[in-house]
């Protein structure tokens, strides 16, 4: 068996060794109906007041839930409560646990196995600190906007890639029994008033409205929440913005008519933290849990004794209420929750109070600081490992990289050492202050996770240099490179390793899609005294590399961020011990006006309270469906692209074949309905044949991608010239060929009809196009799928 083989394989039996070993119950999840029913009969004893406390959070209510939000016990009827946790690369807010790469990295990937391995491994983690409830995956914000402050935390711009790294990471974190929260819901595509803000008068100015109509909700922001859906996730946060004009956790279109009627999402609503705007109309919406409760930031709550009182007076119905609380209670049951779930780690806690984002916590004096749990097991290796297989081979001239015969290294920029600051990244909204020394391996905001434990690149590269003997000169100071004083450097070295970083993070949107501190003038100035000038860069996804067809700068990295074992994850790929096999789950644009619809910006002094108001006119046309459709415009680099240290082809036989025929054109209720839509929808139509062939001599991964190109004639306007609907993450040895087989379901051929509120396979003839990215496609077929 190959090396690689050999170790994946024991990774996964470490793996599943841990999991097993561990004492969770095996019986999980059981089928929804009889956890509802289980569900129901909980609610069943309780009375009013304890039904609304099943709805109605807090912070961390009492010693025992050292939480970022709970629901209270309910001993009488041996409730223990909930506890739940950010966040979506891993537990926030406490020690003793592990960075995961964030979601960009994660779909850079485009690997399903590692997906599911690293939900497996956070949904560990949780379940070990007692945290029931994991506040992630994210699937939004998609990406609409480059400068998106939090689109790091998600999965990228394609609809089907995130939704295939959601139904991994959804049956990963929920495979251990922890409930997995499917975010943010929906539209929240800007940071920019995403709450709504005092004007100078004192009145109240709306938060943005993401203006989305009907039909690109569904080809494109609600998809991967359908796929969330359709992989059993207990929970979908709604957003703070509003959407088409209602605060997202009070519009009921989106809530009850699209998630839970035509979804059939059988589980909660949660609000995110303080985006709960009414009692009755959130409620009546399809609203089923206040976060935080009765603990929010403003001190105003809308759930608990306001909705008893809206219970008595009739205007929240009494099997609203029901309805709520079983939901609440359903996914708890599903996981076998009540069955010995581990209790809260109290030390988070104390981490709690020293790690706050932004506002004073409500807890702050209770708690004394406790040694923490330490839960991270064996993950660095997995992380390790994503880290290297979520980087991507933008560039690569002469074969520099990987690194052979090389002993003398220039190491440059202010992302190489451990961060100056300490292990978290803690200043909230500005992204000068405190984070300029230091490496950055992950975001800012709620999503971001405390390090216990951090291998630099600086540390993982001087270990390797010294183990060949090498010498190493260093430069930290941007300033200093940007201005070319490299007073410390005798002689050149042989290669200069470049390292970048953008930082992003939750509560604001970037000022621009540039890597920071001096960093294109630090390249230049680089190439200039390095023939071998190696870039390594760190950031949250879409970013300029204006610097990037510069002859000195022979090779780009683009690393994302990719968790705590950041500096071992690029040192394998560096020398090549393991490939960068990551593609991009974006594009990369030449200016930042090329990317698309900007973010709205209004000055500060504006008094119309309806004022923001983000009107998504281009539809579907995000990311390479933008370049597809203004083919003036290139991308630098485009969605889909990565190299590798061999080179593949791939046959010129697309073969395409229609596995249900004659299909009927609408989708329709024959075979029912379950969590995720129409059953009809998830079945398998057609099925896509090519071949891959590594024709370089060693081995490597390929990733072939299936883009489906629907009529535009027979389709309304506003159909993408092309989307993806296939990939295959292939590892193949030097001279090796396989035959790559996509299966499509039937959502993947079909449109969203607005006026039969239908998904519609349309007449004609469908395009399949297989390729390596979305502009280097090399085999076609066109197929009438409808016969
Ligand atoms: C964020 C959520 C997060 C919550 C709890 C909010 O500000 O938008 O993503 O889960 O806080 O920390």
């Amino acid at each position: 068996m190959h090396n690689l083989a050999i170790q994946k394989l024991a990774l996964f039996i470490t793996t599943l060794h841990s999991v097993l070993g561990a004492d969770a119950p095996s019986k999980f999840p059981i089928p929804w109906d009889e956890a509802v029913v289980k569900a129901k009969t909980f609610v069943a004893q309780l009375n009013t007041s304890e039904k609304v406390g099943l709805v109605t959070g807090s912070y961390g209510s009492s010693r025992t839930l050292p939480c970022v939000g709970s629901i209270a016990a309910i001993e009488r009827v041996g409730f223990n409560g909930l506890c739940l946790s950010d966040g979506p690369a891993g537990l926030g807010r406490s020690d003793g646990v592990s960075v995961f790469a964030s979601g960009i990295t994660v779909a850079a990937t485009w690997d399903r196995r590692l997906m599911y391995e690293r939900g497996r491994a956070i949904g560990e983690e949780f379940r070990a600190k007692g945290a029931h409830i994991h506040l992630g995956p994210s699937c939004g914000p998609m990406g609409r906007h480059g400068r998106g402050g939090r689109n790091w935390e998600s999965f990228g711009p394609d609809p089907y890639l995130a939704g295939i790294a959601m139904n991994e990471t959804i049956f990963g974190v929920q495979s251990v029994g922890v409930q997995a929260t499917a975010k943010h819901y929906l539209g929240n595509e800007q940071e920019t008033q995403r709450v709504a803000t005092t004007a100078p008068d004192g009145s109240v100015i709306d938060a943005i409205s993401a203006n989305i109509d009907d039909r690109t909700l569904h080809e494109l922001y609600i998809w991967p929440f359908a796929d969330a859906i359709h992989a059993g996730t207990a929970s979908v946060m709604c957003a703070y913005n509003r959407i088409n004009g209602n605060y997202s956790c009070a519009d009921s279109d989106t809530l009850t008519t699209i998630l839970k009627d035509e979804l059939a999402f059988p589980g909660y609503v949660m609000s995110d933290w303080d985006a709960t705007k009414s009692t009755v109309g959130t409620a009546n919406a399809g609203l089923d849990m206040e976060m935080p409760g009765n603990q929010t930031i403003s001190g105003t709550y809308y759930f608990g004794d306001s909705l008893i009182g809206a219970v008595e007076a009739g205007t929240v119905t009494l099997d609203r209420l029901d309805d709520m609380a079983t939901r609440v209670m359903t996914p708890y049951f599903r996981l076998g929750q009540d069955d010995g779930f581990p209790t809260p780690d109290p030390s988070s806690g104390g981490v709690f109070l020293t790690y706050i984002y932004g506002h004073e916590s409500p807890l702050a004096g209770i708690y004394p600081a406790v040694p923490a749990l330490d839960v991270r097991g064996d993950h660095a290796q997995g992380i390790r490992e994503l880290g290297a297989a979520g980087t991507v081979l933008l560039k690569n001239l002469n074969g520099i990289l990987p690194l052979r015969n090389k002993t003398s290294f220039g190491l440059f920029g202010n992302d190489l050492p451990d961060p100056a600051l300490g292990s978290a990244y803690l200043v909230y909204g500005d992204d000068a202050t405190g984070n300029e020394m230091g490496t950055l391996n992950i975001g800012g905001g709620s999503g971001t996770v405390r390090h216990t434990s951090l291998v630099s690149p600086l540390e993982a590269i001087r270990k390797k240099v010294q183990s060949l003997d090498g010498r190493m000169q260093w430069l930290f100071d941007n300033n200093e490179i940007a201005d070319g004083r490299f007073r410390s450097i005798y002689p050149v070295p042989e290669v200069c390793l470049l390292f970048l970083k953008a930082f992003a993070t939750e509560g604001i949107d970037r000022p621009d899609l540039d890597f920071q501190w001096n960093a294109t003038r630090a390249v230049e100035s680089t190439a200039r005294l390095c023939p071998d000038t190696v870039v390594i860069t760190h950031g949250p996804g879409v970013v300029l590399m204006p610097w990037a067809n510069n002859e000195n700068v022979t090779a780009i990295l683009a690393a994302h961020y990719p968790g705590e074992e950041t500096g071992n994850s690029i040192t394998d790929v560096l020398w090549g011990s393991v490939e960068p096999s990551g593609r991009l789950p974006y594009s990369i644009p030449r200016t930042a006006a090329d990317y698309g619809p900007p973010i709205v910006e209004l000055p500060s002094n504006v008094t119309d309270s309806n004022a923001w108001q983000s009107n998504f006119v281009e539809g579907q046309l995000i990311d390479y469906r933008h370049f597809d459709a203004n083919n003036d415009i290139t991308p630098l680099y485009e969605f889909g692209f990565g190299l590798s240290y061999t080179t593949f082809k791939m046959g010129h036989n697309l073969t395409v074949e229609v596995v249900k025929s004659p299909l009927d054109p609408k989708a329709d209720k024959r075979h029912g309905i379950a969590p995720g839509g129409l059953v009809d929808l998830w079945s398998i139509t057609t099925t896509a044949t090519i071949d891959v062939t590594n024709t370089g001599s060693r081995s490597g991964f390929a990733v072939p991608q299936l883009y489906v190109s629907l009529p535009q004639e027979t389709t309304p306007r506003g159909t993408p010239l092309k989307v993806l609907r296939g990939f295959e993450k292939v590892h193949l040895a030097a001279g090796e060929t396989q035959t790559i087989t996509f299966s499509l379901k039937r959502r993947d051929l079909s449109y969203w009809d607005v006026n039969e509120k239908s998904w519609i396979i349309p007449d004609g003839t469908i395009g399949f196009a297989a390729g390596f990215s979305s502009k280097d496609l090399r085999a076609k077929a066109e197929v009438a799928v409808l016969l």
